[in-house]
């Protein structure tokens, strides 16, 4: 067993363990759009779902010289984002949309990505994405100095046909096939959902 006291430990360092520990984890695949309109696109793990209230929370880091990165900037001017969960045929454009670039370049653009109007916030939303969040920022809690969680309302749900189950009104998991996070370091970097079953809820006798 390899126990390490994290308290006491360098912040790299702890990023390292911990990230390769909190798997898999969703990618939340974000646009949002800068005062001139442009668009941006980027991916985050540090992501999870809180369905009541339908929100969304994402933390977001600096860059290394201890600016904002541009999604983050974007939400603090336009106050507004869409949140995307990709499947096996984009994995390579998210992974390249992580690539820092200067804030005039959409990476949308250069990743030849098709979008669609959202239909209640500025920043469009992916075409060939399976799922798409139409979010608005409802706050942000500093968790120190290179750390802001971010809290995101859920405003309207996109899922594509071939995803989703219109009797049950909700997505099918085994119809497509999500991406996740792995370890950054040790092993391999990203997953694609597998193995997949169903169990009944358990009741008391
Ligand atoms: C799969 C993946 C997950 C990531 N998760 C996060 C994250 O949770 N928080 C974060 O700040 N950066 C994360 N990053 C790094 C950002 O994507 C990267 O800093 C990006 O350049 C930010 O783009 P922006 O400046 O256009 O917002 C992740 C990168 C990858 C490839």
């Amino acid at each position: 067993m390899a126990t390490r006291d994290l308290a006491s430990m360098p912040k790299r360092d702890v990023y390292r363990i911990l990230s390769s520990l909190v798997i898999p984890r969703p990618i939340a695949w974000i646009t949002s759009v800068d005062d001139a309109g442009r668009v941006n696109l980027a991916p985050f793990s540090a992501f999870m779902g809180i369905f009541g209230p339908p929100m969304l929370a994402v933390s977001l880091g600096r860059r290394q010289d201890g600016s904002l990165k541009d999604t983050h900037r974007n939400l603090r001017e336009r106050g507004e984002a869409v949140v995307h969960l990709a499947d096996r045929p984009l994995l390579e454009a998210l992974h390249a949309s992580a690539e820092e670039v200067a804030p005039e370049i959409s990476e949308v653009a250069r990743l030849g990505l098709a979008t669609l109007p959202s239909l209640r916030v500025a920043p469009p939303r992916l075409a060939e994405v399976p799922v798409a969040l139409e979010c608005r920022l409802n706050q942000e809690l500093e968790l120190g100095p290179a750390t802001t969680l971010i809290l995101l309302d859920v405003l309207v749900a996109h899922a594509a046909d071939r995803i989703y189950d219109e009797s049950l009104d909700c997505a099918d998991a085994s119809r497509w096939q999500p991406l996740a996070r792995l370890a950054s370091v040790a092993g391999p970097n990203y997953g694609v959902l597998g193995e997949t079953l169903r169990l009944e809820t358990p009741r008391l006798p």
